[in-house]
């Protein structure tokens, strides 16, 4: 099976993400080998232990997890607790999770650093491995660090992040969340794909494959109502649905308040499932920078559709899926697979 590793900040719809790709696992459809926590809309103590809490709920078997970076790259981060709740895991108790894994946790803390896990599993799955990101890019550029040749060494990297072709914000009229709070770690994505498909040979570039950037414009389009709750838990009633459920109420009730209704747009298990499902993905190759400076635009993805910076593709963008019924029926296919 593809060996998968999960970059998030849950956040839930990162726990559905989780889910999702446990249920994937346990199927023997996919091998995830690890996942990386992140500060994202709460804290990295938060992530790492919802994170852990998750995998458990979820019955992952043991696998590495491990904290990555705190914060953002250059500016101050700025956590949004009412996104998820003020532990990121809107109504849900996860108590479970908060000893870090050190008793009851089934999934352990790993002593390695975010990034130090991206590099590890990169380099023992070479021109295999298919990494999910659902948070901020934060950790991902540390690896980029770390490992200048990650991106020759990752078969699929799969970020939620970005908002393309006119689509609007979700944070800044111009920007969506994950890229926002920290456009210099995106970019730092951009340029290190940028340059790793520059550098490589004629024969090989078909091997750094650009990075797949699944965006506002498409994954708005992945609504979860009240009614996929009720029919998640009418199929499959266990601890794990349950605390899904308690989770999303808060999200639907964030979503209420910003003016999308009663219903959350749960972005990062739509992106999983197009992680693990691209002949499922219509995607043009692009050559995308993240704005890090602008007055009014920091945090853009901004693209290149006319080819007028004369750089080779570093990016795809996202724009539809082939899956007849579309963005419902992944999300129907991504609760069909939790209930599983
Ligand atoms: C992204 O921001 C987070 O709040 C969600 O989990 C998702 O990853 C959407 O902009
Ligand atoms: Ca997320």
């Amino acid at each position: 099976p593809t060996p998968v590793l999960l970059d998030c900040d849950p956040g839930i719809d990162d726990a559905l993400a989780i889910a999702y790709l446990v249920a994937q696992h346990l199927a023997g459809r996919i091998e995830l080998v690890g996942v990386v926590c992140t500060a994202g809309n709460v804290g990295l103590d938060d992530t790492v232990a919802n994170a852990l809490a998750w995998l458990d709920l979820a019955g992952a078997p043991p696998l590495p997890v491990c904290a990555g970076a705190a914060g953002a790259s250059v500016v101050p981060h700025v956590f949004t607790p009412e996104t998820h709740g003020p532990r990121g895991a809107g109504y849900a108790d996860l108590t479970v999770g908060k000893d870090h894994g050190t008793t009851t946790t089934r999934a352990r803390l790993d002593p390695r650093s975010g990034a130090g896990l991206w590099v590890d599993s990169a380099r023992e799955h070479p021109g295999e491995l298919v990494a999910v990101v659902t948070g901020p890019s934060s950790t991902l550029a540390q690896a980029l660090v770390l490992e200048p040749g990650l991106p020759g060494l990752v078969s699929e990297l799969v970020v939620m992040g970005g908002t393309f072709r006119g689509h609007p914000g979700n944070t800044t009229p111009t920007s969506e969340w994950n890229v926002d709070v920290d456009p210099e770690a995106a970019d730092a994505v951009c340029l290190a794909w940028e340059r790793a498909r520059s550098a490589a040979p004629d024969a090989s570039f078909s091997q750094v494959s650009a990075p797949l950037w699944c965006g506002l414009n498409l994954t708005e389009q992945a609504l979860w109502t009240p009614a996929h709750s009720e029919r998640l838990l009418a199929t499959s009633d266990t601890p794990l649905t349950r605390a899904l459920v308690d989770a999303l109420r808060l999200y639907f009730e964030f979503h209420d308040s910003v003016g999308e209704g009663y219903l959350a747009q749960v972005h990062d298990p739509f992106v999983a499932w197009l992680a693990l499902h691209p002949h499922r993905v219509v995607a043009e190759q692009s050559h995308v920078r993240v704005e890090c400076r602008g007055e009014h635009t920091r945090g853009m993805t901004v693209e290149d559709r006319r080819g007028q910076r004369g750089h080779v593709p570093n990016a795809r963008i996202a724009t539809a899926v082939t899956l007849p019924g579309g963005p419902p029926a992944v999300v129907d296919e991504v609760l069909a697979a939790i209930a599983s």
